[in-house]
């Protein structure tokens, strides 16, 4: 007699997979392109530093809290929030909220997306003795109509495709190979900046600190770029967390994406501003200052053209992995709270992403909106919640359990973060939202 196997949902096959799932939705176009030209336009390492500490004390913490509650409730992110904590099904709106910061999010990224797709062609072309890329070659795609309209057309139907292709199949192989590669060649890309002439003095942009630069709107920035960053506060990782297999350690498993996360700006930025200051360019050079410095970069090089074609290759597969998190969270919904198929569920969200995108590519005023909606307001607020529900109304002992599993009971860090969960994360998170208001000052 053939059995049913106890859980139908599909899942991560294998504790590495999962890692690598969870790597692959973090890495992607915050990294090499947010994190850099936030810090370009937030002053450097007064930046940096709120960043890195924002990671540690909120980002951490809300990643584990996320992975617990998804893992706890192996559903999806709406379903999962509006079950969590007994007779408050209106903690659901956490996952309302997650629905409209993935399309939010998604209108703009797409936009993004399609840049960095339209620089492989454009790359390979220069490569074989096309025109060269230069400012005005971003100018082009970045301010035109009709081709980044069609770039982002392009970038949502494939991501729509991987999508329902399935979760384990489609995003764990792809990332396990190339993200190794993309930090490869982000550490020769490093390396090359730092041994320009000139190089230093964008290593001290980066590292020198100058405390009077922090005020509210680098602190309110910083901490939109963690949730941003590591895809916390809209339950993108919950609906991740919910396929991990119960062997995982959370917090360890938390931990290492988030430096590997790190590790990966880091680099961006210890490629992008050495060279920014070696050429003599601007580091507030504002969203085009991945696409007019990477070329830049590899311009000397014997072979530059195809490292950087090899570059935006690898770009282009960190910021598919990334979106297809990002249509995890209203896709997973769609399939089981609305009982669609899953291939329905697919093209209504990459539809309803590209009619908001539309006005993203159209009109910086929206692509900002969307953008300061989504990471500065939407990400933090629901950050605060998560954090909220995970550490003072889940049923007694539920965090603990799940923080617990895999061996990982007495250790410390499993002891330690729920601290952080139940009292730092949260009134660090919202002291810096009052403090944006002008409410609190600090
Ligand atoms: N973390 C991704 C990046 O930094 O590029 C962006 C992102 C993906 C944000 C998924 C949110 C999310 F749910």
């Amino acid at each position: 007699m053939k059995t049913n196997p106890p859980q139908t949902r599909d899942g991560f096959g294998s504790g590495l997979g999962a890692l690598a799932a969870l790597v692959g939705s973090a890495v992607g176009l915050g990294n090499i392109w947010k994190f850099p030209y936030l810090t370009g336009e937030n002053g450097g390492a007064a930046f940096v530093l709120t960043y890195l500490v924002c990671v540690i004390l909120v980002g951490i913490p809300v990643m584990v809290a996320e992975h617990a509650i998804g893992r706890r409730m192996r559903q999806n992110a709406v379903q999962a929030y509006g079950g969590v904590v007994p007779g408050q099904k209106f903690w659901s709106a956490i996952g309302i909220s997650g629905l409209l910061a993935a399309v939010l999010i998604m209108a703009f990224y797409s936009d993004v997306a399609g840049w960095v797709f339209a620089y492989v062609f454009k790359s390979g072309w220069a490569a074989f003795g096309g025109p060269a890329l230069t400012p005005d070659t971003f100018g082009a795609i970045a301010g035109g109509t009709i081709e980044p309209l069609a770039w982002q057309f392009g970038v949502l139907a494939l991501t729509t495709t991987i999508i329902v292709a399935g979760v384990s199949k489609g995003i764990e192989r792809v990332t396990k190979i190339l993200m190794p590669l993309l930090l490869g060649l982000l550490l020769l890309s490093a390396l090359r900046a730092l041994t320009l002439p000139g190089a230093w003095a964008g290593v001290e942009y980066l590292f020198r600190l100058d405390f009077t630069k922090i005020g509210p709107a680098v602190l309110l920035s910083a901490l939109g770029l963690a949730f941003f960053k590591l895809s916390l506060g809209m339950g993108t990782m919950t609906t991740y967390g919910s396929y991990l297999p119960d062997k995982t350690r959370i917090v360890p498993n938390a931990a290492r994406v988030a430096l590997a996360d790190t590790l990966v700006s880091l680099l961006a930025g210890l490629a992008i501003f050495p060279a920014v200051f070696a050429f003599g360019g601007q580091p507030a050079g504002g969203p085009g200052l991945l696409f007019n410095t990477i070329p830049l970069i590899f311009g000397q090089m014997p072979g530059g053209a195809w490292f950087t074609v090899l570059f935006f290759v690898l770009a282009a597969v960190a910021t598919v992995g990334a979106m297809a998190s990002l249509f995890e969270v209203p896709v997973a919904w769609l399939v089981e709270k609305k009982k669609m198929t899953r291939l329905m569920a697919a093209l209504t969200t990459g539809g309803t992403m590209f009619a908001l995108g539309i006005l993203a590519t159209l009109s910086p005023f929206f692509f900002n909106l969307f953008d300061f909606t989504s990471s500065n307001v939407l990400l933090p607020l629901g950050g605060l919640a998560i954090i909220i529900v995970a550490g003072w109304l889940m049923p007694k002992g539920g965090l603990a359990d799940e923080l617990g599993k895999g061996g990982a009971g007495t250790r410390w860090d499993s002891q330690l973060v729920p601290v952080f969960v139940k009292f730092i994360t949260p009134v660090l998170v919202l002291l810096i939202l009052l403090n944006s208001l002008g409410l609190v000052k600090f």
